[in-house]
């Protein structure tokens, strides 16, 4: 379960947050990485002394696609995992729309995240002009073929694709299980096509209005391995509860 907090909280909200969710789960046996929290890169430091000893891992919302240098108010991989995270969100659809990021430098960025060892969730999936003209599967490939087709070898369990529909981002209307059972048919295709032991393990999320009465239904589809989760996330209780429930599956 990784949660995107976005631009949002303060370090008073923050500490709030984890603190409960740490009480909630106390009692929980949750794996190593089954959490995934994603802060502001402001608060990413405070974010990893409070989830020392437990199970959360912490993860960075973007990074450069440079190693370092002159780049004022960038962020560079290595920093990340200087600070502890052992994953960086990628192109996530806010990123592509605000900052004009495109399959090219999404590509750029993972090849830099991997160099330094860290792990990448990058978000693909179509709009709503996309989806209603027919287009969704064909867009959701080829964001994809962008990552994986190029000079590029991804060590096993390293990459992970989060289906992010940018219409059931923040909307309230997750897509549905067939939308999401297409697209993963889709996304597991073209990974085999690299390799079938690449497509083994290459986990896959699904993003987009995910909260706690749809988690169970949208885990339980074949080859959803997880779910990234943006406004519930910013909610212990949801939150806790999401996890909890995915526990179960
Ligand atoms: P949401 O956001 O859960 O609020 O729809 C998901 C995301 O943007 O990653």
């Amino acid at each position: 379960m990784a949660a995107n907090w976005k631009m949002n909280g303060d370090f008073r909200t923050i500490d709030r947050l984890l603190n409960d969710l740490k009480n909630d789960l106390l009692d929980e046996e949750m794996d190593l990485g089954q959490i995934i929290v994603f802060p502001p890169h402001v608060y990413l430091q405070t974010v990893a002394q409070s989830i020392v000893g437990t199970n959360i891992l912490l993860g960075g919302q973007d990074a450069d696609q440079r190693e370092s240098g002159a780049v004022t108010g960038s962020v560079s991989a290595k920093m990340l995992r200087d600070v502890g995270c052992d994953y960086v969100l990628l192109g996530h659809s806010e990123r592509r729309i605000l900052f004009n990021e495109d399959d090219y430098g999404i590509f750029q960025k993972l090849k830099q995240t991997l160099s330094v060892g860290l792990k990448a969730i990058v978000c693909i999936g179509e709009n709503l002009e996309q989806r209603d003209s027919g287009q969704a599967l064909k867009v959701i490939s080829s964001q994809l073929e962008a990552l994986i087709s190029r000079d590029i070898s991804i060590q096993s369990g390293k990459l992970l694709i989060a289906y992010e529909p940018v219409w059931a981002i923040g909307s309230n209307k997750s897509a549905t299980i067939g939308q999401i059972g297409k697209a993963l048919l889709e996304i597991k295709k073209i990974l085999k096509e690299v390799d079938p032991d690449f497509s083994e393990s290459t986990k896959i999320l699904y993003g987009g209005s995910v909260t706690e009465k749809n988690i169970a239904e949208i885990l339980a589809i074949d080859g959803v391995d997880g779910a990234l989760i943006g406004g519930a996330s910013m909610d212990s209780r949801s939150f806790s509860k999401i996890c909890r429930i995915a526990k179960t599956i």
